[in-house]
């Protein structure tokens, strides 16, 4: 990455500038009754929104290099069905964010490269981590989690937001223990009368890798769990479920702990993606004695996330956000310096996977860069027609995201709505409506973020049809900084 050109700055759909003001920090807590609402809450429409994200992008005045590395903050957007909204955000009360408060001072390390301030000398063998908790957060089992993949989870007052204590999941993981932020819920699980259960997995990563698959019945006691010893260093951070198998894409990645060792870099610095090497699909059967393990080598190319997977007979597609390359930050850089025209675009991949022959065919769907996908949760690890994403709002060039973008995998047609010049979007979530017939028929509900006006919106769309403008845009009373992952429950906590 270098400096920007006047070039990309010239660009009508967005501002850089204003892009950048996303990255402020929150540092307060708010909770209200929003009373400025654009449009009309759909009535049927009653829950709540959870998010997570890094709510401070400093630590008591030292920048992050990475966003990746800042404090947990979560949202809770409550939609009462009668036209009132509640919002509230609270920082996750981390052993590492209570400390730093007290300290005043830095006093860790980031995973994505944030060094303490007093140079080398100051990080050398400082191999304490700090855990954010500022990935993902659900509701599963009467217990709201706040997760981050390195470490157990912390346990929040849904009501709240208050941090209550870090959660072994019932005993599942032990207290150095540690779950990824990628939960998939199976809505008809086969083993359990057709009942849902949630499906997580854990890694150990080092020479070898051990994956643990973990089941949950939805009192979040633990149904089943398995581990495999897979060869090779694994950077894994989410995965995908079928009826029959959890699926997982090990990057073509090396780990070189040294520097981070020497403290030199943040140990995701030292994650060196290897072009010329295959990627691997890991198979893993989620039905006894799950030992029929399957690897089988693909194309190279590195992957976050992955929208869905669903079994056809012997074959097995896997839809997933491939980028031709890691996008790396470089320890003496900062991700606000970022060069959209020198990252690889990130976009929509179809892998089919065949059991019989042990093979793998992959396909590019789409061209527009894209990410966070999201598709209605009765179609996880089903056949299905609709995903949902995050994306630029030009349909090839590589830009922060700004639409919300529908893909029909049937007629291979696509919908967007832009926010485009001044909103910012986040992670949509499908909410499904009640009594609704068809894939489509649900809500999208995001978080957008105006770099005129630094200020945050909660927006409603109709799913059904993108053309349309919003049907609601809650406007916050302040800005919430770009985040990660959310979920949504039916339940309300006031
Ligand atoms: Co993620």
């Amino acid at each position: 990455m270098t400096s920007l050109t006047s070039k990309e700055n010239q660009q009508q759909y967005y501002s850089r500038e204003q892009w950048l003001r996303g990255y402020q920090s929150q540092p307060n807590e708010y909770d209200y009754w929003v009373d400025d609402i654009e449009g009309e809450i759909p009535r049927q429409l009653q829950g709540t929104l959870f998010r997570n994200g890094p709510g401070l992008l400093e630590v008591q005045g030292t920048p992050l290099k990475h966003p990746f590395d800042g404090d947990g903050m979560v949202c809770a957007i409550s939609f009462l069905g009668d036209g009132r909204v509640h919002f509230r955000n609270r920082f996750v009360r981390s052993e590492g964010y209570m400390k730093e408060q007290e300290a005043q001072k830095m006093l860790y390390r980031g995973v994505f490269g944030t060094q303490k301030p007093g140079g080398w000398f100051s990080n050398v063998f400082d191999l304490k981590i700090k855990n954010i908790s500022n990935t993902n957060v659900i509701y599963w089992g009467d217990k709201l989690l706040s997760l981050w993949e390195a470490a157990q989870p912390y346990q929040l007052d849904p009501k709240t937001l208050e941090t209550i204590k870090l959660d072994d999941l019932n005993g599942a993981i032990g207290p150095k223990g540690s779950i990824s932020a990628h939960p998939w819920i199976d809505p008809y699980c086969q083993l359990d009368n057709g009942e849902p259960c949630l499906v997580n997995f854990s890694i150990k990563p080092g020479l070898s890798s051990k994956i643990t698959v973990y089941e949950f019945n939805p009192e979040g006691k633990l149904l089943r769990s398995h581990s495999h010893v897979i060869p090779g260093f694994s950077f894994i951070h989410d995965f995908a479920i079928t009826p029959n198998y959890c699926i997982f894409l090990q990057n073509s990645v090396k780990f070189n702990p040294l520097p981070y060792i020497l403290g030199l870099k943040g140990a995701g610095n030292c994650v060196e993606f290897q072009p010329d090497q295959p990627s691997k699909l890991v198979i893993i059967p989620r039905i006894p004695p799950y030992d029929q393990i399957k690897i089988i080598k693909t194309k190279t190319g590195f992957v976050f996330h992955h929208s869905n997977a669903f079994e056809v007979g012997e074959k097995i597609y896997l839809d997933s956000i491939c980028y031709k390359s890691l996008p790396e930050i470089k320890p003496d850089e900062s991700y606000l310096e970022v060069n959209f025209k020198q990252v690889d675009p990130s976009q929509l991949w179809r892998f089919t996977i065949d059991l019989d022959k042990d093979t793998i065919e992959s396909e590019k769907l789409s061209d527009r860069p894209c990410e966070f996908p999201t598709i209605h949760p009765a179609k996880v690890g089903r056949n299905y027609r609709y995903l949902y994403l995050a994306a630029s709002h030009h349909p090839i060039n590589n830009s922060p995201v700004q639409a919300i973008y529908k893909f029909d995998q049937k007629t291979r047609q696509e919908q967007v709505y832009s926010f485009a010049p001044f909103g910012y979007v986040g992670e949509p979530i499908f909410v499904p409506k009640p009594n609704g017939n068809e894939e489509d028929d649900g809500w999208l509900l995001l978080m957008v973020y105006y770099g005129n006006i630094h200020r945050s919106d909660v927006v409603i769309l109709d799913a059904k049809d993108l053309s349309q403008s919003p049907l609601a845009k809650v406007h916050l009373k302040h800005h919430i900084p770009y985040g990660l992952h959310g979920s949504w429950t039916s339940q309300t906590f006031h």
